[in-house]
């Protein structure tokens, strides 16, 4: 089985490697592409890789090309995590909606809208380009804002699934705080990627026993604290939101802390360098612990469930991913892309029935698939107009002033990315 990695100069790329390495039974890799312009840190990200590999006595080969098209050809499964513009275009995604009193992030709000604006047209070039030189591969897109990617891919008719590490993440932590192996945990996850709710944890599957009521009571404050929110809130509601809710939830507080401390573009920006540091170090040759401190635990495990479901078995009989809604949330258009529990196979993703969505959640979700629609017109078509009316339908903009400071900023940012300007 071959596999490429777009983006795969990432300095995240060990984590995955680790994955493919450890779960080699599930998915069993014979060759393994790393494809990224970045000529040098692909190098020095590709050495580790084949350390890690050897280490593991994991006997697939790992190539590293800049040549997408070489790359790709004859791939199974293309896996895309990129980012246009990398960690300075990020971080000003994470600045400027600062100066207009919005949060700044980047997939959540005005940020995420200049982050979907810089990559669908890049997303769907590599897309075409995969199709051409291989037709039957599937897309895995990692690549943010996952909804508005995969929904653009989707739309173009691409074979893809979007992912996300949320909802392992939920089930990775919930299974060690109950004792269990997290194949046991089956989450009722409701939303949109980075918005999302689990509203039950059941144990075994679907028709389990829910044992939320027992986790918030047992676990509450470790819980809440995680996400940064106050236990009385997720009390009140009764259901885990994921910590992207935060920027809806406390959107004010996060702001006012956003304007006193560095960027987490300008963290991750640091580790970064010192990651590469490590990562050109023959001696090593395991993911260093540093990579832990960075948001992606457990996509590299998300990741091999999904490919090894989609190219024939495998994988876990239900897997929580990014696909269209046909629907499954029927208050939803069905072409919109939601995230939620599906069964994977050689098909592709099909949704498990979701029950019905209390208004609470069920307003925002219709309200953020309606900015999704928008933000992908602008996405795909360009225009000023198109970038504001994608803003004014945000839930955390809505004003026609924030809306017209936010567009003049998002545009004088990002000229260099937006092929309309
Ligand atoms: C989580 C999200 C990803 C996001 C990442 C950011 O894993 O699910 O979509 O890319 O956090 O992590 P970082 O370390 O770059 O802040
Ligand atoms: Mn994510």
């Amino acid at each position: 089985m071959k596999l490429a990695v777009v983006g795969g100069g990432s300095t995240y790329t060990p984590e995955l490697i680790d994955g493919f390495a450890r779960l080699r039974d599930t998915l069993p890799i014979t060759e393994l592409v790393l494809v990224d312009p970045a000529a040098e840190r692909l190098e020095l990200v590709g050495g580790l890789a084949r350390r890690i590999f050897a280490k593991q006595g994991h006997d697939g080969k790992v190539v590293t090309t800049s040549d997408l098209d070489a790359g790709v050809e004859g791939a199974d499964a293309v896996l895309l995590q990129l980012r246009v513009g990398g960690q300075a275009a990020r971080e000003q995604d994470e600045t400027w909606p600062l100066e207009c009193g919005c949060v700044g992030q980047e997939t959540t709000g005005a940020g995420g809208l200049a982050k979907a604006l810089r990559t669908v047209p890049v997303v769907l070039d590599i897309a075409e380009r995969v199709r051409r030189t291989n037709p039957d591969a599937w897309i895995i897109d990692f690549t943010n804002p996952v909804g508005i990617v995969t929904r653009a891919l989707l739309q173009a008719g691409h074979k893809a699934v979007g992912l996300c590490n949320v909802a392992i993440g939920f089930q990775r932590k919930f299974a060690a705080l109950l004792g269990v192996t997290p194949s046991e945990v089956h989450l009722d996850h409701v939303g949109l990627n980075h918005l999302t709710w689990e509203r039950s944890v059941r144990l075994g599957g679907p028709e389990g026993e829910n044992v939320l009521p027992r986790l918030l009571a047992e676990h509450g404050d470790a819980i809440a604290d995680d996400l940064r929110l106050p236990r009385p809130v997720l009390d009140r509601l009764g259901v885990v939101p994921s910590y992207y809710l935060r920027y809806f939830y406390a959107h004010d507080e996060v702001v006012r802390e956003l304007g006193t401390k560095p960027s987490r573009a300008a963290e991750v920006a640091a580790m970064e360098r010192e990651l590469l540091e490590m990562y050109g170090d023959p001696a090593l040759d395991e993911k260093p612990a540093l990579l832990a401190k960075r948001g992606g635990a457990f996509y590299s495990e998300a990741a091999v469930d999904l490919a090894a479901s989609l190219l024939g078995g495998g994988g876990s009989p239900y897997q929580v991913v990014n696909t269209y809604n046909n629907g499954t949330l029927p208050f939803l258009p069905d072409d919109a892309v939601i995230e939620t529990q599906a069964v994977v196979g050689a098909h592709g993703a099909t949704p498990l029935p979701v029950a019905p969505v209390d208004p609470l959640y069920a307003g925002l979700v219709a309200n953020v698939t309606a900015y999704e629609e928008l933000a992908l017109e602008a996405a795909l078509r360009g225009g000023r107009d198109r970038v504001f009316k994608a803003l004014l339908a945000h839930p955390l903009v809505g004003q026609y002033a924030y809306a017209d400071g936010l567009t003049d900023r998002l545009i004088a940012h990002n000229r260099e990315h937006l092929a309309w300007v």
